[in-house]
């Protein structure tokens, strides 16, 4: 049998978020070692109180730590028009049991990537704060990141301005250091996430597993498509579980190989992910970007995810 990959889950639920997270726990391929939390779809104060209440709910036994209020650079940029006031709004959640470390995200990150007997793979489902911050502090720790799946960016257009991704748009220097770091980057942005739709038949099949964490998933799947509906979405793009679904289902999923950089400046264009699509810069990639994915394929393994949660051993 093989063995686990080891992750850390760093993010900013989010209901997205919260449905990567739930992917991964339920998934016996991967071991989570840490969640992180990152100012992003709300201030850092909501997204780590909704980061430790997603964590109760599920129960992943793992250390917590708390990203910082702001961005390498620039004001925060929050998505309450998307994910409501709370940043996790719809059904309730337990009070959250999990623990706030004593230090911050990144001292966690690197505590967890020092003590891992194998290299770690980084899932970055909000802004690239954390992890930036983490490659910029700790360079020597680079050998003991395997890889950094990303939910970010989108090489033909944005979706918070035309030319970029909300998570890359609200830090685009971080990404900036991610994306030249070297280290292996698997990049589940816009062009895949949104035809990883899910309509009500499919919130429905969750909520008729009846058990309690399928009946959250299929509320925030029933609200977050509610929005997107609002917008003029056929579905609701799960954008975040596709970063997690590239670890453990990646025959659902095709990508290519890309040279792709970050704008940092620009009137029209800060934040958008530059893809090299003709070779003008002689780079090699640096980026393998996911670009379509069997949307039945991504449902039954939501499902099965949250089916798991009924049949778990207490
Ligand atoms: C990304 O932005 C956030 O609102 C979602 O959680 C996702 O990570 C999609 O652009
Ligand atoms: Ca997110």
């Amino acid at each position: 049998m093989m063995s686990a990959i080891p992750i850390i889950l760093d993010g900013d639920p989010g209901h997205d978020d919260a449905i990567a997270w739930m992917l991964a726990r339920a998934s016996r391929q991967l071991e989570i070692l840490a969640c992180t939390s990152v100012s992003g779809n709300q201030s850092i104060e909501k997204t780590s109180f909704n980061a430790r209440r997603v964590m109760t709910l599920l129960g992943i036994d793992a250390p917590f730590a708390m990203g910082r209020e702001r961005p390498l650079h620039g004001e925060p940029i929050h998505a309450g028009n998307i994910h409501g006031e709370t940043g996790l709004d719809g059904p309730a959640l337990p009070e959250p049991t999990v623990p706030v470390q004593p230090c911050s995200a990144v001292e966690l990150m690197a505590k967890t990537l020092s003590a891992a007997d194998k290299p770690v793979t980084i899932v970055a489902t909000g802004p690239l704060t954390n992890v930036g911050a983490l490659l910029i502090l700790y360079p020597e720790l680079k050998p003991k990141i395997a890889r950094i799946s990303i939910m970010g960016g989108g090489l033909a257009h944005g979706n918070w301005t035309p030319a970029a991704e909300f998570n890359i748009l609200v830090d685009p220097e971080a990404a900036d250091v991610v994306f030249k770091s070297g280290l292996p980057l698997s990049m589940a942005g816009l062009d895949v996430t949104l035809k990883a739709l899910v309509f009500p038949e499919d919130f429905e099949r969750i909520r008729a597993l009846g058990n309690p964490v399928a009946t959250v998933v299929a509320e925030w799947l029933d609200f977050f498509y509610s929005f997107h509906r609002s917008i003029g979405y056929a579905g609701a793009p799960v954008h975040d579980a596709v970063a997690v679904a590239a670890l453990v289902k990646p025959e659902i999923l095709t990508a290519k190989d890309y040279y792709v950089q970050i704008e940092t400046q620009g009137d029209f264009c800060r934040g958008a992910t530059v893809a090299d699509h003709y070779g003008f810069s002689q780079k090699p990639p640096n980026v393998r970007a996911l670009m379509d994915i069997d949307r039945v394929g991504f449902i039954d393994l939501l499902a099965e995810a949250a089916a798991w949660y009924g049949k778990e051993p207490a």
